[in-house]
């Protein structure tokens, strides 16, 4: 921390607070501009602070605030609606006039009541429930498109992407005939109301709308009750409610009825608003996706990832815990900043950049994660896809007017410009040309795009020996641009002549128009090296998946001792590298069976100097890893890539090193292919949730689980990455991957879904 106890007071765990933390004001200046450059800071140096001006510990790395999300039970949703800025009697006493009872939601609804209402309300989100409204949302996204196409400039806010969620959210509710300028300005005060810091005065004039709101949704419900049994979510809801009263209480009817008027279209309207603002910031990315329209999925993603319309939420800890390093009394209240962990480079590369190929965006926060998650993220993507396609095809060439200011409703959570301008020439829309274009669009499937079906196409600009059986590969971007970048440790898939496979990036992350990559002939291999050794020339068009980065390096250790074996020299590098330019303490081991077989030793002695260590077998040296190993200096970071004999060796003597001392990559799995006639079936009880999930013999646990609906992020699949690790309750459990160590094996109290599985019959899980 940067400030001392005596300049800046104390969190309420006696620890001195920084100037940052102390002086944090969520309700103005930079947080109202750009919420997640605001908090860089906290992200690179204190991701887990007590702000006394808010009276809330504010979490802003991704790992942290998933972990949140994650634990429902010791992280309560109970004040996610909560006024955050306490209202004056005189609102009250307003708010208590028109019989205001604002009480639980889903939303901040605690277990066992929350899973119990979701299930018996969550059929209408179901993909299979949604397809049917993806025509109703084309046609009025066109019918809106025809009233400005020929007009040359469009505030789209107020002209259409306000008007059209709010139309889609009050069908798929099933209401009818209300009038959408009241329900847009009472959304509008409820946010303020509930996530604001309106004056004393204002808090009682948005008392008076929020009244009002309470009574119009009251009318509302009363028409429906009369009715049950109309069409869309509020009827069905009606209907549960009669079946299931315990369930579905009236108090939950009534609160849901406002919240909903409110939740279902204002988040989609914002976030289209931000995605529009976004793309139309860099042509070359809009022009990328009119060449493109199969990324319009990615690009929703990415911008909900960039820039979100749910910026933070809240929890409360039911107990005395540990954010990060940081300790967390019982009953203090949390706000965690999605945007935040959605820019954090902890989990994505280059995090700050728009990139329609990242193949991870989905596992942006911005529909939370875990029980709580969106129920209507679908619904949004569905939206915001539909708008894209029917823009990037009708209004190419649209642009924003220059120079316009964008402004916000100062608030903690929801984020969207209250308007923005476009404009275009109309005597080149595309469709004065060709009317066929208007019948031409895409079928999106409905959820989160698959991953590994966005691959980039590259350029394979040189190609070289660069020893004995490894051929170095420079690939850059087919227009010239700015690849993406990467941090040491990160990895792409190569794909080409039907090959899939993964190698390191060993070139210059600061070299943003190549990537370089090096590849060993592998005679005894699956045939992708072969075939990339022996068919990739300079001039050829492959395509790449990445980068992705799960061997990163921890820049804040002591010291580092840095381990390659033959090919694993090509992330040790690039780590190597960059330890150099940090000025940290690192050493540099390198073994291979004969020294011209060993990549890079030139240029690796050139930069590395006395701190390489060279052992080539056909010289006589051999490295001796217990010797090397034998005492190593507290707080030092062991960082290691080679064959898996080398590797496994390591991970037996890390049984006796302080935990994460050891760190490594592997690039293969064992087996992934799944044999059913060698694998028995097994049953899963998610605690959080109380779901039961069957696992068949020919499914992972991954599959079987968002085969029923839950949510588990994943990344490579192949038990190599940890992105879909569960924790284990009970039950024994077979495990298969690469990623969890000796120790954490031991302790049998997490699964790596995508590829382990239960010894026995049972697992009970923490979902
Ligand atoms: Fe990578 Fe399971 S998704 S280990």
């Amino acid at each position: 921390m940067s400030g001392s106890s005596k300049d800046f007071g104390l969190s309420p765990t006696g620890c001195p607070l920084s100037r940052e933390a102390t002086e944090f004001d969520i309700f103005e200046g930079p947080y109202q501009v750009d919420p997640a450059e605001a908090l860089r800071w906290s992200r690179d140096r204190e991701p887990v602070f007590y702000n006394p001006r808010l009276g809330y510990w504010i979490v802003t790395r991704y790992d942290d605030v998933k972990a949140v999300f994650r634990d429902n039970i010791l992280f309560s949703p109970s004040i996610a609606l909560e006024k955050i800025t306490p209202a004056p009697p005189e609102a009250m006493e307003v708010l208590k006039s028109y019989g205001y009872a604002m009480d639980r939601t889903m939303v901040n609804e605690d277990e066992p009541a929350h899973m119990e209402r979701r299930r018996v309300l969550m059929d209408s989100f179901l993909p299979e429930a949604l397809e049917r409204h993806q025509e109703d949302v084309r046609r009025l996204t066109r019918e809106y498109m025809d009233r400005f196409i020929d007009r040359g400039e469009v505030d789209l806010v107020n002209e259409m992407f306000w008007d059209i969620p709010l139309i889609v959210a009050l069908h798929f509710l099933g209401v009818s005939g209300e009038d959408r300028e009241k329900l847009r300005a009472f959304s509008v005060a409820h946010t303020v109301n509930t996530w604001g810091r309106p004056s004393p005065e204002e808090q009682v004039k948005v008392a008076v709308s929020v009244g009002k709101f309470w009574q119009t949704a009251m009318g509302i419900l009363e028409r429906m009750r009369q009715d049950p049994s109309g069409d869309g979510w509020m009827h069905y809801t009606i209907r549960q409610h009669l079946k299931y009263p315990d369930v579905v209480p009236e108090s939950y009817l009534k609160s849901m009825m406002m919240a909903i008027l409110s939740a279902a279209h204002e988040t989609t309207s914002n976030a289209t608003a931000n995605m529009f603002k976004l793309l139309l910031s860099d042509r070359e990315v809009w022009q990328d996706l009119c060449e493109n329209p199969d990324l319009i999925p990615n690009a929703v993603e990415e911008c909900l990832r960039l820039s979100g319309s749910i910026i933070a939420w809240r929890r409360l800890a039911t107990d005395d815990t540990r954010v990060g390093d940081v300790d967390i009394p019982k009953g203090s209240k949390l706000l965690i900043v999605m945007t935040s962990a959605n820019h954090d480079e902890r989990h994505f590369e280059n995090p700050d950049e728009i990139d329609l190929y990242r193949d991870n965006t989905s596992e942006h926060l911005s529909f939370g994660y875990g029980s709580h998650q969106c129920m209507g993220k679908n619904i949004a993507r569905m939206e915001m896809r539909i708008f894209l396609e029917e823009f990037v095809k009708r209004l190419p060439h649209l642009e924003l007017v220059p120079d316009q200011s964008f402004s916000y409703l100062p608030n903690t959570s929801f984020r969207g410009p209250k308007s923005l301008w476009a404009r275009w020439d109309p005597a080149q829309n595309p469709e004065k040309q060709d009317p066929a274009i208007l019948d031409q669009h895409r079928h999106f499937k409905i959820g989160a795009p698959a991953k590994n079906e966005v691959v980039r196409q590259v350029r394979v600009g040189e190609a070289h020996e660069e020893s004995e059986g490894v051929k170095r590969f420079v690939l850059e971007h087919l227009h010239g641009r700015d690849l993406p970048g990467w941090t040491p440790g990160a990895h792409i898939d190569l794909i080409a002549g039907g090959f899939d496979r993964k190698y390191s990036l060993c070139g210059d992350p600061s070299d943003h128009k190549h990537y370089e990559v090096a590849i060993l002939r592998e005679d005894e291999g699956r045939g992708g090296s072969i075939y990339f050794h022996d068919h990739i020339a300079p001039g050829d068009t492959v395509s790449i998946i990445g980068p992705k980065n799960h061997f990163r390096l921890d820049e804040k250790a002591s010291s580092y001792l840095l381990i390659a074996g033959g090919i694993g020299i090509t992330p040790i590098m690039a780590m190597a590298d960059r330890l150099k330019a940090l000025g940290k303490d690192y050493q540099l081991h390198y073994a291979g069976r004969a020294l011209d077989h060993m990549s890079f030793i030139d240029r690796l002695k050139q930069t590395h100097g006395a701190r390489l260590h060279l052992y080539a077998r056909d010289l006589g040296r051999r490295l001796d890893l217990a010797n090397l190993t034998a005492d190593l200096p507290a707080g030092q970071k062991i960082y290691a890539c080679g064959p898996g004999r080398m590797l496994e060796a390591l991970e037996e003597m890390s049984a006796a090193w302080p935990d994460h001392t050891l760190n490594y990559e592997h690039f293969s799995s064992v087996e992934t292919t799944l044999d059913p006639s060698k694998e028995h079936d097994f049953d899963v009880t998610l605690a959080d949730s109380g779901v039961d999930v069957h696992v068949r013999s020919d499914q992972t646990l991954l599959q079987a689980l968002r085969e029923a609906g839950v949510d588990v992020s994943s990344d490579c699949e192949e038990g190599l990455c940890g992105a879909c690790e569960v924790q284990v309750l009970d039950g024994d459990i077979d495990h298969r991957d690469k990623v969890l160590s000796k120790s954490e094996r031991m302790r049998g109290d997490r699964i790596i879904s995508c590829c382990s599985r239960a010894r026995g019959g049972k697992l009970v899980l923490r979902l």
